[in-house]
């Protein structure tokens, strides 16, 4: 693309037909495939003829698309192509698991390679943007949209964040294979408050820029071509139209060129916020701080042209915005192939096939987590004679992708009792519903409860619906939902050994699960290989190795509840049981211990761990030397295993408090039965950095505290000294 082809464009085109490309309209989802409904044809043509939209989004379609392309090439003055974007979060027709899931699985080239098949398959499907990753952080599981991102950590949530643009945008955006990334949602629309979807935010400046920018930043670095603004309002000033996030932050700080898209109407719902006095203000203020693109609120296109007639709004902010999108629209090789996204052949070949399906198959596996194992239960071997399948998601293909799956397919997904009938050669498998996902109803449980009286173990998928998280998805309570745990307990009273395969897009409330249950799994939503995926690791085909991405509660209360918090003045470590602890002037619960059920970063394998002496090559370093750390660990057991070795620092005192444990670094390494490795990390003054008093960024001289473990919990824990800067 050249600077002539875009300021050569820009000079011939009207007012409407530049706000017209800053207009982004969602399309009918479910008017899909070659065959056109002429309602949906005719609803876009003319806008299109007229150049009043720059996009259409959640279409797809080759031949479909192909057609708009057409219009807008051959039947509009100027012949700008389509954006064409969708939700493509994890996955078009092949689906693999919730971005959440994905997480828990530390594996940073599966993580790319599931951005890249789906960016493979939707291409295929006509679509060239693609509004993900989201990398907003989580620490509130009330908060539903918790199942799109990847947990809580700024560290970990900034290395998927590239890993998953790197997948989307491969290295040419104009390869037709690849899509152009929008990083969401610009910015800490995960701290809203309460968890509930949309609320406000309010936070500190230093808190934003350690935690919930960081993933934005690494985005961006990977070359994101485009960014989502925010629905929240952050310290008064609705996101989308917040100059210090927006300007001084995105643009001026970060030098970020690319085109800004605003969420679903959050340019007008600024009036609603009660920041802006109608649509013309909204329009005006979000212009200004640079969202470039209005989805849906079609408010630059009522408002602007005549605000800028009026000398009221300067013409060149607005050329700003249109030469980011023909930028946009450039870079995706648009301008010289308006038809480079709609091949109908790759749509036939592309979608669905045996690699496709055999990446999900490997995310899904490496995404599933072992959160107990009491007793070996698992993995299930062949004196395993009968088995009985329980439960809402056991046999239930609706819910096996996941929120945001709406491409893919409700009868493609293999279910859990699928996949374990495969593998259970020769055992008899039995299935019964038990309850539905959410009603009160208790009719099923007799049928149930004399299934598993019959068998041998008792397998139990339960957890959350496709729909129970996501966007608008909130919960005030994150136990299992409906009768789900009452079912549990019936069965629990048979005495048979229970295998809970727990599926949800939070951390879960699983406290009587935990206390009860020998075999927990979290299965998150696995997507098309979920049954096949969920069988392999129940038969020890695959040795589950999936981490937590995020800490698990005893209770909701809770709530925020995350590793890397601070200490308080009163901090309380022990427990809130203890005789006479109801007097204890401390920063607890009365009726729940500080510290989570699960911890970020845990998980169980079929093998054992052992870690030996961590090291240091010295106890002091100054600014310019690297900190050495090592540990050797040994695959204990005697099956192969894959082990994520994590390092976590604490900075003793810092010119604003800092975290008790923070993740810097880590390995996934696989280990044979038997196998010792050396693991070695490097730390230099940068991974010792933070947002200081004066709001600059850079380490601090002084005590630190290293910690290596397998999780956030268990760790070694070795003091150094930063001696200078
Ligand atoms: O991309 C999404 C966004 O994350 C939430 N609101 C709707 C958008 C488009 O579907």
């Amino acid at each position: 693309p050249t600077e002539k082809r875009i300021e050569d464009l820009l000079a011939k085109m009207t007012l409407e037909e530049k706000v017209g490309q800053l207009n982004f309209v969602v399309g009918d989802l479910f008017n899909t495939g070659p065959t056109v409904r002429t309602s949906e044809s005719d609803r876009f043509n003319e806008a299109i003829r007229k150049g009043s939209i720059t996009g259409i989004f959640n279409i797809h379609g080759a031949d479909y698309i192909g057609k708009l392309q057409k219009i807008a090439v051959k039947e509009s003055r100027l012949g700008i192509p389509l954006l064409i974007g969708a939700d493509i979060i994890h996955g078009f027709k092949t689906v693999f698991p919730i971005p959440l899931g994905e997480s828990a699985s530390w594996d940073l080239a599966a993580i790319e390679m599931g951005s890249r098949v789906a960016a493979i398959e939707s291409t295929a499907g006509g679509i060239n943007l693609t509004f993900a990753p989201m990398v907003d952080i989580a620490r509130d599981s009330r908060w539903g949209r918790t199942a799109e991102g990847a947990g809580e950590d700024p560290y970990l949530g900034s290395l998927i964040a590239a890993a998953r643009v790197k997948g989307f945008q491969g290295k040419d955006l104009s390869d037709p294979r690849t899509m152009a990334a929008c990083v969401k949602h610009f910015v800490a629309y995960g701290a809203a408050e309460a968890g509930r979807d949309y609320n406000t935010t309010d936070m500190s400046e230093y808190l934003l820029r350690d935690v919930y920018l960081p993933p934005f930043k690494a985005a961006l670095d990977a070359g994101s071509a485009t960014l989502m603004s925010a629905f929240n309002e952050l310290n008064g000033i609705p996101a989308t139209g917040n100059m210090f996030t927006m300007q001084q932050i995105l643009r001026k700080e970060w030098g970020f060129q690319g085109a800004v898209i605003s969420d679903w109407q959050n340019i007008t719902e600024m009036v609603n916020h009660g920041y802006s006095k109608d649509h013309a203000q909204a329009a005006e203020q979000a212009l200004k701080a640079g969202t470039d693109v209005d989805m849906m609120g079609e408010a630059y296109l009522k408002f602007i042209p005549e605000l800028v007639r009026s000398g009221k709004f300067d013409e060149k902010i607005l050329n700003e915005s249109v030469r980011r999108v023909l930028w946009l629209k450039f870079k995706l090789g648009l301008f010289d192939n308006p038809y480079l996204y709609s091949s109908t052949k790759r749509e036939k070949n592309e979608i669905r096939s045996k690699e496709n399906l055999a990446a999900a198959f490997d995310m899904a596996r490496k995404s599933i987590v072992l959160l107990k194992n009491q007793g070996n239960v698992l993995p299930l071997t062949a004196n395993v004679k009968k088995i009985a399948v329980i439960g809402p998601l056991a046999n239930n293909k609706a819910d096996m992708n996941g929120t945001w799956s709406f491409f893919g397919e409700e009868q493609h997904p293999v279910t859990f009792l699928e996949g374990i009938r495969k593998y259970a050669k020769g055992a008899e498998v039995t299935y019964a519903q038990g309850c539905e996902l959410y009603s009160n109803s208790t009719s099923l449980f007799q049928e149930a409860v004399a299934a598993a009286r019959n068998a041998d173990v008792v397998i139990m998928a339960i957890g959350e619906s496709a729909v129970m998280n996501g966007e608008g998805a909130s919960r005030a309570d994150i136990g299992l939902p409906g009768v789900q745990l009452d079912l549990v307990k019936e069965i629990h009273k048979t005495g048979k050994p229970i295998v809970a395969l727990v599926s949800s897009g939070r951390a879960l409330e699983l406290s009587w699960l935990d206390q009860n249950i020998p075999a927990i799994l979290a299965t998150w939503s696995l997507g098309s290989e979920a049954g096949n995926a969920a069988a392999s690791v129940l038969y020890g085909e695959y040795n589950p190795a999936g981490k937590l991405p995020l800490s698990f509660p005893r209770h909701v209360g809770q709530l925020p509840l995350y590793y890397n918090y601070k200490n308080t003045g009163r901090m309380y470590e022990g427990d809130h049981s203890e005789p006479g602890s109801e007097r204890v002037y401390k920063s607890r619960y009365r009726d729940v211990p500080n510290t989570p059920l699960y911890p970020f970063g845990y998980g169980l394998s079929y093998t054992n761990f052992s870690y030996g002496k961590l090291r240091l090559n010295k106890s002091s370093i100054s600014g310019n030397e690297p900190l050495v750390v090592s540990v050797d660990v040994t695959n204990a057991g005697n099956v192969a295993g894959e082990e994520v070795v994590q390092l976590y620092i604490q900075d003793l005192v810092g010119s604003t408090a800092r975290p008790v444990k923070q993740l810097k670094k880590f390995q996934k390494l696989a280990f044979a039965p038997g196998e010792t490795k050396t693991i070695t990390f490097t730390l230099t003054k940068e991974d010792l950095s933070f947002w200081r008093q004066d709001m600059t960024f850079g380490a601090e001289p002084g005590d630190f505290k290293i910690m290596v473990g397998g999780n956030s919990r268990d760790v070694q824990t070795l003091p150094f000294t930063l001696t200078a800067l």
